[in-house]
């Protein structure tokens, strides 16, 4: 019934994935999508996605990583578009917290993973951390190139922004620190965004919801984000689960 549309399943910190998807599957999370953090991690997901059924993958290089990323690192990332179960290019975007960062060179992989998502008929999982002016920069003077859209994945900004990715025609990923007792503003978020625009995941490892902050962050969890903000629309949890599935099929439209 859930889905966990953003989770990094090849993390070492999750070293026993047959535990992680039979747990997941146990509790209700009938489906995943593996982000690609470089070309390494994406060929990972695709295997993954080839092992288990509920399993997709996106492939792109993350902000955090670009240092790396060359023409060799780009083309391994660009092939495995064409999977059947490749969904999406990310994630990709802008860091500027972890320091220290080359804007210049993120701000070149990111509009270049923008183009191949329209290339490639695929939506982007977008990644921003301290580069709302940018990332907002960025995303309207490439506005063309959006044909499949994407999705801000574990949204932490102002409704403000929240508006002007909607009018981009994107979709707001909840993650864990939606849960969080000192996410007031993301609560005014939560409330602004339509129910059709909405998505949830876990970002495991990491940001586990309350009241497992600070542990490690599995799929499983995303059933917990989910129940929070259907708690908070006022719509059943069931209701609102199909709501949320029916979303990220029409997103991630290559999923079965
Ligand atoms: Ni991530």
């Amino acid at each position: 019934m859930f889905i966990d549309t953003h989770c990094h399943l090849h993390d070492p910190k999750l070293p026993d994935t047959d535990a992680v998807v039979n747990a997941y599957l146990r509790d209700g999370v009938d489906t995943v999508i593996n982000m690609g953090c470089c070309a390494a991690t994406s060929i990972g997901g695709k295997l993954l996605a080839e092992k288990y059924p509920s399993v997709y993958f996106a492939t792109g290089c993350h902000p955090s990583d670009v240092e790396t990323f060359d023409d060799t690192e780009f083309n391994k990332i660009a092939e495995l578009t064409s999977h059947p179960k490749c969904v999406a290019v990310g994630e990709i975007g802008l860091d500027y917290y972890w320091k220290p960062f080359d804007k210049d060179k993120q701000e070149k992989a990111f509009v270049k993973q923008i183009e191949l998502a329209k290339e490639s008929k695929l939506p982007i999982c977008i990644h921003n951390r301290d580069a709302t002016g940018d990332m907002l920069k960025i995303l309207k003077d490439h506005k063309d190139k959006l044909v499949y859209g994407g999705v801000m994945h574990c949204y932490a900004g102002s409704v403000e922004t929240a508006a002007e990715l909607l009018k981009l025609g994107l979709y707001i990923s909840f993650a864990g620190p939606l849960t969080f007792k000192n996410a007031r503003s993301l609560l005014e978020v939560a409330a602004f965004v339509p129910c059709d625009r909405c998505l949830t995941e876990t970002d495991s490892p990491f940001l586990a919801p309350h009241p497992l902050r600070g542990t490690v962050n599995e799929p499983k969890n995303v059933a917990i984000t989910t129940a929070f903000l259907a708690n908070l629309k006022g719509i059943e949890l069931t209701e609102f689960a199909a709501i949320l599935k029916n979303n990220a099929k029409r997103l991630f439209y290559k999923m079965k």
